[in-house]
């Protein structure tokens, strides 16, 4: 009989990284977490995931990690992920998601370790005027984020051609929603649907709508939020598919929702009024983000359960009432 894979996983204790160590674990694997819990949180790894606190930009570390563990494959979601921060904060996000990143790669490379499915983002396409956007548009990231994420995805493809390394790059849209034991947990938040759940808590006063005059129908921002358990059910997929050769693609519903709308299905969700007040525009907000995610259908045979933006917000809401606090306090 085969041993179960043990499955190195960056970033684990972060909200989609924890939500795939837990599927693998479900699956039957092995997971060993590294992360620096700088803002992942120990709470969220999942009780039989062995746990290694190191940072990716210490390489003798990571080595060491290397060294005591007989890795198969690593799924690679530690990073900085917060697009303003990335706009004053330039060598600290290429620090940590570039060199982090090609620490990683050496590391696999030197441990034999021939597939990565890496954590994207459709911010690698940067202001696409075409909507739905496919895998073939231009990248032409706008912020740092986006670019250090793109430049790692070039590291990749590199080490494919040099040594045979195999990769899944999946480019997600917005992750949103909850999984049983995780969700959420930033600080500072700024994503949008927690932050409409927490003045329905009365964490909060009011939502702030950045932007009314986009033009889109109701003048707010239109997003594609797609269930981190479907981002866990596609890594999964992604992991098997790359024994075969390697992938780049986008993961998303392909629905777009407004703002107004995110709000509108989070007031009939809670039942809460959850007031809002007009702000202007937050910079470096494209109108439209929009998924075709044809190609992960096609080749992963991948489909999204959750499309409809109630259901995915009732699975955050859960999650906040339980963890009002999110994981220190629970
Ligand atoms: N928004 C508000 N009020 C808020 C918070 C957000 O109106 O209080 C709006 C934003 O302006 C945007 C939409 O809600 O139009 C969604 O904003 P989020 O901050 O939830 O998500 P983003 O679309 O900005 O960011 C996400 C990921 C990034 C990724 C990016 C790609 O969090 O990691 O998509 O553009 F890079």
């Amino acid at each position: 009989m085969n041993h179960p894979e043990t499955i190195l996983v960056t970033g684990g204790g972060g909200y989609i990284g924890s939500v795939n160590a837990a599927a693998l674990l479900q699956q039957g694997r092995r997971v060993i977490v590294v992360d620096n819990f700088e803002r992942g949180h120990r709470e969220a790894v999942p009780p039989r995931a062995v746990i290694e606190t190191c940072d990716l930009r210490d390489e003798a570390a990571l080595n060491r990690v290397f060294e005591a563990h007989r890795v198969d494959a690593v799924m690679h979601f530690g990073a900085y992920a917060y697009v303003g921060e990335s706009m004053t904060r330039a060598e600290e996000y290429f620090h940590n998601n570039f060199i982090g990143g090609y620490h990683l790669l050496n590391a696999m490379r030197r441990h034999g370790v021939q597939r990565i499915v890496f954590s994207s983002t459709c911010a690698t396409y940067g202001e696409v005027d075409n909507v739905p956007i496919d895998e073939t548009q231009p990248t032409n990231p706008i912020n740092p984020y986006g670019r250090s994420k793109l430049a790692f995805e070039l590291l990749i493809r590199s080490y494919e051609e040099a040594y045979g390394i195999r990769h899944a790059i999946l480019r997600y849209f917005n992750a949103a929603g909850a999984a049983l034991e995780q969700g959420e947990d930033h600080d500072p938040e700024t994503h949008l649907i927690p932050l409409v759940l927490f003045t329905a808590l009365g964490k909060r006063e009011a939502v702030s709508i950045f932007g009314t005059d986009y033009d889109t129908p109701d003048g707010t921002c239109i997003r594609d939020y797609i269930h981190v358990s479907d981002l866990a059910d596609a890594h999964l997929r992604a992991l098997e598919y790359i024994k075969q050769e390697s992938i780049t693609c986008n993961l998303g519903t392909e629905q777009g929702y407004s703002v107004l709308e995110v709000i509108q299905a989070a007031r009939a969700v809670t039942g809460h009024p959850i007031p809002v007040r007009e702000a202007p525009r937050r910079p470096g907000d494209p109108p439209r983000l929009i998924a075709s995610a044809r190609k992960a259908q096609r080749l992963l045979d991948w489909k999204p359960r959750y499309v409809d933006i109630q259901e995915i917000i009732h699975t955050a809401w859960q999650w906040f009432l339980a963890h009002p606090d999110g994981y220190k306090r629970k």
